[in-house]
């Protein structure tokens, strides 16, 4: 029974591969038990394990984002475990082609030829599934000294940028990423004014152009370089920001 553990707990969604196991490995290597949150038991499993070889207190726990049943599942299992949550990595996300249907080289397919499933799909994951989480754990994050929430959103959120029509941007083709992310951005802001008067901070980061599977290895940044602005976010002091949108060099528009 771990009930009084005083280290800190933190949970991280999607953190069987890429930013979100960079993320664990660095708040791990900082002494945080890493509750590694995966849709899949067996990736999930490796990648707690591969922490623990390096001394890591990691544990794996069952969490697809689109499933309710999982997501209370994990609340049960932290509940039980350690009565509190300090750090919440909302990471797990999707890019989806804007048109699934048309094979290879639909991603960069213009916004209007964006299929609602596409839509959808990618809302489960990026918003719908980072609110649900949120929302379930806020009553064990309220009950931890200075709890952290951390949204890993992406550049391709910012409104300002989009506006920009004429920019040479291909990135601006990915409606449903984008409009995933800006609304991951809203709950951030949201969620921030409701836990005002809370020690909770909350803030949306983006990690940069990232070298992973999500990125098909285009990213510039490694993993562990990228993942160094969530941990920076997870571990803010008291008198850091909250309801904030950041990269590397600090805020960014909305
Ligand atoms: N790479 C970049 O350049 C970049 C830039 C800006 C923002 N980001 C953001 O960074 C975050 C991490 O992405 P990444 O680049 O590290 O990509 P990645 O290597 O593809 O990792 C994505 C993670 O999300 C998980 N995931 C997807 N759907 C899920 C669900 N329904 N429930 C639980 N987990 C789920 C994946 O699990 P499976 O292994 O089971 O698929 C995987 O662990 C994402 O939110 C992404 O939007 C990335």
């Amino acid at each position: 029974m771990v009930a009084h553990d005083p280290r800190k707990v933190a949970l991280l969604t999607g953190a069987n591969k890429g930013i979100g196991f960079e993320t664990a490995r660095q708040l791990g290597a900082m002494g945080m038990v890493v509750l590694v949150g995966a849709r899949d038991p067996g990736r999930g499993e490796r990648a707690a394990a591969m922490l623990r070889k390096e001394g890591i207190h990691a544990r794996f726990v069952l969490l697809d984002v689109t499933k309710e049943e999982t997501i209370k599942g994990a609340v049960d299992f932290v509940e039980r475990q350690f009565r509190r949550l300090d750090v919440l990595v909302n990471n797990a996300g999707v890019l989806l082609p804007n048109a699934p249907s048309v094979g290879q080289g639909s991603a960069v397919r213009p916004p209007s030829d964006c299929t609602i499933e596409s839509l959808r799909q990618t809302f489960e994951t990026n918003f719908f599934g980072a609110f649900m989480v949120t929302k379930a754990f806020l009553p064990l994050l309220r009950r931890s000294e200075a709890g952290r929430i951390v949204n890993v959103s992406s550049m391709q959120a910012s409104l300002q940028n989009k506006a920009d029509y004429g920019r040479e941007n291909g990135h601006t083709l990915f409606l449903a990423y984008c409009a995933s992310k800006t609304a991951l951005n809203v709950l951030t802001a949201v969620c921030a004014n409701e836990l005002r008067d809370t020690p909770i901070k909350i803030n949306s980061i983006c990690p940069g152009y990232v070298d992973t599977d999500l990125s098909s290895h285009m990213g510039t940044k490694s993993p562990a370089e990228a993942a160094r602005i969530p941990v920076h976010y997870a571990t803010l002091s008291a008198d850091g920001p909250t309801g904030g949108f950041f990269d590397e060099s600090g805020p960014i528009p909305w």
